[in-house]
């Protein structure tokens, strides 16, 4: 069989990005990246893909006369790479309901705190105004609603008495580097199936990757 073809979106450094590429670059990973979209001209991400030798395309939302018509440039993009799965990593845009229907359980994205806790933006700051003690990252096929859809992996880490939102945000980012390839493996091994609207993740290496998610820097 062979791997499964993805598309990534980036708005900016794309450090998941990276995640993915080094991932794909084990002969036994199962998916591998056939291109890269950003909206964002100049975006730090594209020159990860550029060194990956992997195709790149600049769509830019401010080409287009509104939301439906970015999504369509985008869908055709996808559409005429032949990719299986698109991977949202750090873009920063919201999709139409239309493109979200379309890629239905083959559109993933990458969210900056244990979900359903603290959808949206600010998320760190966020966490610390309200004192928790846990943070972390989820992985989630991506529904009309912004940062819903059936959680693949999420990862945990610690917030500490002297944290800032930049320090919170680069454990967490450490935790979402590990996350991100292990989420897209899972799907590409045929091990996560949606059922009820949550997603169930099948086979036993699951419960050894999950515990070692759960410390990030282990
Ligand atoms: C990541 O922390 C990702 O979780 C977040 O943006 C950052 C992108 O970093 N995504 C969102 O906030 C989406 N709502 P990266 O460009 O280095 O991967």
């Amino acid at each position: 069989m062979g791997r499964l073809s993805l598309a990534v979106l980036i708005s900016g450094r794309g450090s998941n990005l990276r995640a993915l590429i080094d991932a794909a670059a084990a002969p036994d990973y199962p998916a591998e990246i056939g291109l890269v979209i950003s909206n964002v001209a100049g975006a730090g991400g594209l020159e990860h893909a550029a060194r990956a030798r992997i195709p790149t395309r600049v769509i830019g939302h401010r080409d287009f006369p509104d939301r439906s018509a970015f999504d369509a440039a985008l869908d055709a993009a996808i559409g005429a790479a032949g990719v299986d799965l698109v991977c949202l990593a750090g873009f920063m845009r919201i999709l139409s309901p239309g493109f979200v229907a379309r890629w239905h359980d083959r559109l993933v994205n990458i969210h900056p705190s244990l979900l359903p806790a603290y959808r949206g933006l600010d998320t760190h700051a966020r966490a610390l105004a309200d004192g928790v003690r846990i943070a972390g990252c989820t992985v989630h096929f991506v529904r009309a609603d912004v940062d819903t859809g059936p959680i693949i992996v999420q990862a945990a880490v610690p917030v500490l008495p002297d944290d800032d939102a930049d320090r919170l945000a680069a454990r967490v980012l450490a935790a979402e580097h590990r996350a991100y390839p292990l989420a897209v493996r899972l799907i590409a091994e045929g091990r996560v199936r949606i059922a009820d609207g949550r997603a169930i993740v099948d086979g036993a290496a699951w419960a050894g990757a999950g515990a070692g998610l759960l410390n990030p820097g282990g």
